[in-house]
């Protein structure tokens, strides 16, 4: 029964702060995932809970052991730490067959023979692996062996389990596959785990909560339906999944109410629901989900969103479906839909409960005139 707390981890080189200030904690069989751009310092984060980076300042401690704390001067070296830990590259022993590199971790930690066959058994079963066991890695696919590192690891039963991309060497297809049996082993052992990826579908489908990093930062925490539904900026709302963005300024709220009227760049307006109170007058992003936003025939009002007429700059076929994107104020906008659309114009439908509001600094041309204006006052 191990939790993972992590306090104030910050980590520089040189000038470079890597991460700064991390701060969450991995509750007893939760599978929790570090997801950011790259060189937002997930993999510096995983590796100082590992100890193979030393952090500048701050605490880790899995269950009653204390990793690191450099206020007592503690620091665990990795060997003590009682971790299992799975990378991008498998680096299998390329000279032993499946077996035998399974049983060389219990033979260093000098489990007993009958022990060691039995594990062994348990673990092929669980990552399938049990037909192929006297194979040697250069006989196995990517994706097997793979699956193969991950036994390894889950053989001498870690009490954490940190894995860092370890299915970004597979291609598409297999990645996919390889996710899916993931999604099943961590729900058949229910090991606390961090997980380490730079792509949002992997995060969405396989984690209880998700850390998104940038910049060294944790930027939110929450679980998959938070942070895709209730993205906390603009930043998240674009980089997990994707989101079109619509410039402008609040000119109305209802009082007491969520709703609003957004003046878009264009001179347009468009209705949002807020998610706090934003004064009026103030500039903000308003964030779409493509999938929220519907092409329609025939401009028609709506009490539950805006109708907009746009006109389509770009069309793309996808097979299943086609991409189109048009210009709404200063963002080009993309939207898919299921069936062609011919003409020039289009309108498009967006629904007010799909758009996310942040509060955003003005543009540069308003910030000239409302600079003018203090001037002058
Ligand atoms: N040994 C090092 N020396 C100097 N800077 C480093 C070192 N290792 C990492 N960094 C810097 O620290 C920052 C975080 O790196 P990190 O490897 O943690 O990123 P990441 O989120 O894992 O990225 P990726 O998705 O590309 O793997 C980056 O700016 C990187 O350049
Ligand atoms: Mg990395």
């Amino acid at each position: 029964m191990t939790e993972l707390i992590v306090s104030k981890l910050c980590k520089s080189y040189g000038k470079t702060m890597a991460i700064q200030d991390v701060d969450f904690t991995v509750n007893d069989g939760e599978f929790v995932t570090l997801l950011g751009p790259s060189g937002c310092g997930k993999s510096t984060t995983l590796a100082a809970i590992a100890g193979l980076q030393m952090p500048t300042s701050g605490r880790i401690k899995a269950g009653s052991v204390t990793y690191f704390d450099d206020g007592k001067g503690i620091a665990l070296p990795a060997e003590a730490r009682d971790l299992g830990l799975v990378f991008q590259a498998y680096a299998l022993w390329p000279h032993m067959t499946v077996r035998k590199n399974l049983e060389f971790p219990l033979r260093l930690r000098r489990i007993a023979k009958a022990e060691q066959t039995r594990r062994i058994e348990r673990v092929l079963s669980l990552v399938e692996m049990g037909h192929l066991a006297d194979r040697y890695p250069h006989e196995l696919s990517g994706g097997q062996q793979q699956r193969v590192a991950l036994a390894r690891t889950l053989v001498y039963e870690p009490a954490i389990l940190l894995l860092d991309e370890p299915l970004s060497n597979l291609d598409a297809k297999l990645r996919e596959r390889a996710r899916t049996w993931l999604d099943d082993i961590r729900h058949r052992i229910k090991l606390t785990t961090v997980y380490v990826t730079h792509d949002h579908g992997e995060a969405l489908s396989l984690s209880d909560r998700i850390i998104v990093m940038n910049g060294g930062k944790i930027v939110q925490i929450g679980t998959p339906r938070e942070i895709y539904e209730a993205p906390s900026d603009p930043f998240v709302a674009d980089f997990i999944g994707s989101s079109n963005f619509l410039h402008g300024e609040l000119v109305a709220t209802a009082p007491g109410g969520s709703l609003a009227t957004v003046r878009l760049e264009d001179g347009r307006t468009l209705a949002v629901t807020l998610p706090r109170e934003i004064a009026a007058g103030r500039f903000v992003a308003v964030a779409v989900r493509p999938e929220r936003m519907e092409l329609v025939d025939h401009p028609t009002s709506s009490e539950t969103g805006t109708v907009l007429e746009v006109e389509i700059r770009h069309r793309s076929y996808f097979g299943s479906h086609w991409h189109y994107s048009f210009d709404l104020g200063r963002e080009a906008i993309r939207v898919s839909a299921a069936k062609e659309y011919a003409g020039d114009r289009v309108s498009v439908f967006i629904p007010t409960a799909a758009c996310l509001v942040f509060e955003t600094s003005p543009p540069a041309a308003e910030k000239r005139k409302i600079a003018k204006e203090a001037k002058a006052a």
